[in-house]
Parts: structure tokens; sequence; C-alpha cells
């Protein structure tokens, strides 16, 4: 995209996170988004990002306003908030010390390797995408009570209490809702056998009250993480599932715990970069990329130019190539992740790369793929007064997870199970390939692309950072740490910037419609890469925080949805 455009839409979405601003924001500079002095939550929606706020407000730290926030987006944002899916949470605390938690969804016990395909071996259309099949053991409520029970301060009622006010009295809906509403209609009725709650021809503007949802934060209120995998939820829960066909039993939801785990740290010039480890793909990734890229004069080449692409474009496809064979569930197996983040494997990695030409994808690794889609997880970042920071990404995978929506509880269940490889060389959703490592097993964590990310420069705080995007994840985060830290935008403007997307197969840059230089694609064509972009109208909606050198705090909400910056 010309400057000159790029710069038009980065005043234009200024001024708009101007005027959403809600709360006491101190300054709004042209180019930057919101700038806070102390703290920060952006999120999906701004209800979301209020409560949050009104948290911190509290006295609560980011794990405090994590559980609200989570819970929010669960009521305000259906499509892909949850208390039926899962995520991750990487923490800077202000003391410099990380962590991560992973709060993945498991296979059922009764699940197996083959359960997705035919007596021919073939893979049975939707059965992991949609319905009772579909969905993984939930470990959002056990993820957000870990980390609140470590970190918090406050009382979990006075955590959950402006929550259940907003399920109660309700949510206007957005026009972006309105229309994804909409687009879901058929489909909710067709997998749930009757109407929902989210069929009811919503318009932007209307009001959503969920009473159910509001009972079951109240009955988890009252009763603790447990009330979900062992109370009365559990119990309403695995009734409703068995009676749709599910595997799931109250045994799976009692096993359920979500795990601390060492998140992947690495140097990027003078920056640190945290982000999750296994069970996700995204830390090993993103360190694979920025490892192999980070020889080249990316600055100098240019944003969005075509030496700055093709150095992208080619990194991302061998670490995507690694990812489908070697990554899944540490727990399961072995990973070589030093071999694979180490220096001298990178740099071999790399060797084949000309600007002559693009590289071969079987001059990489093997595989076949199809079809893709994405867009629907979601992700916040929180900065606190007392200088600790989170990022945060959960999902229900597909947008309203498996559609099966849980009316009593007042929720949507997760189609997790898909980003298991069902049958090695296919692939998924997403068109990931997997291999044997990314395989069913009973109470095995299915392979993501998630990537919550922390930043430090200098050995400070430097940014939180993370998307929704299924498989193009990975590169948005990728492309907004590139966007501030080579090419100096600003947050706003690096969370605005055009995206393009490679991930080894489909053998293709996937770009956003109408935002890159019909030069520039003829010279990436010239060169043997093919171009798509009608795969994907948006890749990522991108939320962040970034420390500014006075301290202040700027974010950058993607108006790709409608994310808002809250702070104080
Ligand atoms: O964990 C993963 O990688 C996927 N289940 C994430 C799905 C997602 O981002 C959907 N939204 N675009």
């Amino acid at each position: 995209m010309n400057r000159f455009l790029t710069l038009f839409i980065a005043i234009l979405i200024s001024f708009t996170s101007c005027k959403n601003e809600t709360t006491t924001s101190t300054s709004v500079s042209i180019n930057r988004g919101v700038i806070t002095e102390k703290a920060m939550v952006v999120s999906a929606r701004v209800e979301a990002s209020n409560i949050g706020v009104e948290i911190l407000k509290q006295g609560g730290n980011a794990f405090d306003a994590m559980m609200a926030t989570e819970m929010a987006l669960a009521v305000a944002y259906p499509y892909a908030g949850n208390l039926g899916g899962g995520g991750f949470l990487v923490y800077r605390l202000a003391d410099g010390s990380k962590g991560a938690l992973d709060y993945r969804e498991k296979a059922p016990l009764a699940s197996s390797k083959d359960m997705y395909l035919d007596k021919n071996g073939n893979i049975i259309k939707d059965k992991s995408t949609v319905g009772p099949m579909a969905v993984g053991i939930p470990g959002t409520i056990a993820g957000v009570f870990k980390a609140q029970k470590r970190f918090g301060k406050l009382d979990i009622a006075a955590i959950l209490k402006p929550v259940i006010e907003l399920a109660e009295k309700g949510y206007n809906i957005t026009k972006k809702q309105e229309v994804r509403i909409a687009e879901y209609d058929s489909i909710f009725k067709a997998v749930n056998g009757k109407e929902i709650l989210y069929n009811k021809n919503l318009k932007a503007g209307n009001t959503i009250i969920n009473t159910s949802l509001a009972e079951t934060l109240k009955r988890i209120s009252n009763n603790g993480r447990d009330e979900f995998y062992k109370g009365e939820t559990a119990k309403k829960l695995v009734t409703y599932l068995q009676s749709r066909g599910s595997i799931i039993t109250l045994e799976d939801l009692a096993k359920y715990e979500a795990k601390w785990r060492d998140p992947i740290s690495f140097q990027y010039d003078d920056l640190t970069i945290t982000s999750m480890s296994p069970p996700s793909s995204g830390g090993i990734c993103l360190n694979q990329i920025m490892t192999m890229i980070e020889p080249f004069d990316l600055k100098g080449f240019g944003h969005n130019s075509l030496k700055t692409i093709q150095v992208v474009v080619e990194a991302e496809k061998r670490a995507y190539a690694d990812r489908s064979f070697y990554l899944g569930d540490p727990d399961f197996v072995v990973i070589p992740v030093e071999t694979l983040i180490s220096d001298i494997y990178l740099t071999e990695r790399m060797q084949g790369f000309t600007y002559q030409n693009a590289t071969s994808v079987e001059d990489i690794s093997h595989g076949k793929i199809v079809s893709y889609e994405s867009d629907e997880t979601t992700h916040y970042s929180i900065v606190d007064p007392f200088g600790n920071a989170i990022a945060v990404t959960t999902t229900l995978n597909g947008g309203y997870g498996s559609k099966l929506y849980v009316e009593e509880l007042g929720f949507f269940l997760n189609n997790e199970m898909d980003d298991f490889s069902s049958k090695p060389g296919e692939p998924n959703y997403y068109g990931l390939i997997g291999a044997e490592a990314n395989s069913i097993a009973p109470e095995k964590r299915m392979l993501s692309s998630m990537t919550p990310t922390i930043v430090e420069k200098n050995g400070k705080f430097y940014m939180s950072v993370g998307t929704p995007g299924g498989s193009t994840i990975i590169t948005s985060v990728l492309q907004t740490i590139l966007n501030v830290h080579e090419f100096e935008l600003t947050m706003q403007e690096a969370v605005n910037a055009p995206r393009f997307h490679n991930q080894w197969l489909p053998d293709e840059i996937r770009m956003e419609p109408n935002s890159f230089d019909k030069n520039l694609k003829n010279q990436l064509e010239a060169l043997g890469y093919t171009i798509n972009e009608s795969r994907s109208p948006i890749i990522g909606i991108v939320d962040g925080i970034l420390m500014l050198e006075d301290g202040t705090l700027e974010g950058g909400a993607d108006k790709r949805g409608d994310d808002t910056a809250v702070g104080f």
C-alpha cells in the first residue's frame, strides 16, 4: 500500500479510536492509537475492555483483569470469547519474570486416532468441525482461575460482578456482529435443531441479554473453578453433550487441568521476544522466522517492499514446513525444540534462498493441501498500573466453535478437535498439514498457532501483542513486531498496516485484497510466487500495547474488528 494511503487510513482510525473512547484515556495523537499513563486493556469489545479497566481501577492487577476481560468477551463476543473453549496466557511480571499458562482444550478420554475417518480411511466431512464430536474438553475456566489464584489480588465475586451484570443487562450488538450472526443463522438452527439466542434476526443496536450465562457465572462465582469441572454446571454440560451424541464424560471434565509452561524466549536485535510454547506452535515458529530473517536488512529494503516480502515469505515457508512435521503436544511427543530454534539449523534452513526466484515447496519438504479460512479467535493485551503485562489469546476455534449452543448454560462449545491432524498429510480447516506428532490421542492437546507475545527492549516491557487468524496468527504477530521495530510505525499504524501470509502449503502468498501495489504483485509473480488475494478479506485482528519512551502506553486496536483500547 502506498505510504499516503497508509497514513490516511491511520489518521482515520486514530480519530475513530478517539471517538469510541469511553474512559479516561489521557490523549490521542494523530498517528498513534489511544495513549494512557498507567494501564490499558485492548480487546475485541469495548464492554470487555471497559470491564477489565474497571477491575484495574478497583485495585486489581492484570490477572484479575484477565478473568474479567475474558469472561466479558464470553458474554459480548460469543463468536470467539468463551467458557467452552481454551487459550494461552504469556505474562511478564513487574519484576521481569516471565511465564506462560496453557489452558488449551484436550481430546476426550474416549477419543482415538482415527475417529474422524470412515472405514476406507477417508476423512468424514464436518465431523471434526461441527457438532458434538468436534468438541474438545474446555480449558478456559481452569485457565482464568489458575492465573488469578497465583497472581491475582481481588475476590472472584468482585471480578465477576460486572460481567454478570453485563450478561443480565445486555449489550448492544455492532454492525459487524449483525452481519456475522446473519451469516451463521442457518447453521445455528441446523446444528442445534432449533432456534437459539442468536437466531433472532438481530440488528445493530439490538440488546442481547443472556440470563442463562449470568446464572452459570453466578454459580462459578459462588463455587469456584470446580463448579465448571465437577459441579452442577459440569453435570448439566455433560448431560447436554451426551444427549447430542458426544463422547465427553464427567471424568473428562474432572481430569482437566491448565498447565504452567516455560514460554519460548529469544533475541531479535535488541528485543527479547517471549511467546507461547507447545502445544502452541506460535513461539517456535515466530522464533524460527525471526532468527532466519534477522541477518537481512529489512529496514533498508523498506516496509512491504519486494525484498522484505521475499525474505519474510521464504522464512515463513520453512518454519511452517517444520511445524507440520515436528510439532504437537509436548506431553505426548518429543519435540526437538533446541535444534529447531538453533542458529546453525536456521542458517542452514535459509541456505537455498535467493532473490532470483521462489524456493519450491518440494525443496523444503512434502505435503498436499486444499483449502482453509479464518478469523474467529480473539486476543487481548493488558498492562496494569503495577507494571505487570499479559498477552492472552483464546478461542473456540471456528466462529462460534462447533456451533453447538448449550442453552441452559448460555455458551457455545469449541470445535478445537479439528486442530489435530485427523489423517497425516491431510489439511485441516486452516489448510495446515499435520503428521504423527499432532495425531489424536486421549487427553492430548491439539497443536495451536496462537501466539500471545510479550516483547522487551533493554530489559524493560516494550509490547504485548497477539491476534486471531488460525494459521495466519504467527505471521500477523511477526509483521506487527517488525512494523514497529524495523519500520518505525506506531502501535496503531503497525496494527493497521496491510498483511501478507505464507504457510508453506498451499504454495501461495495470501495478501489482504486492495492493499498491495499492483507492480509489487507483478514482480512477485514474475519471480515464481503465486498470489492469492481472494482467500482472506482480512488477515488477523491484531491487538497490542506498546510502551513509549516516556513510559506512557499506546494501544493498537484493530478496526478490522470492533476492537477497542481503554485505559487510564
Ligand atoms: O489454536 C489455533 O491455532 C486455532 N484454533 C485458532 C483459531 C483461530 O484463530 C480462528 N480465528 N481466526
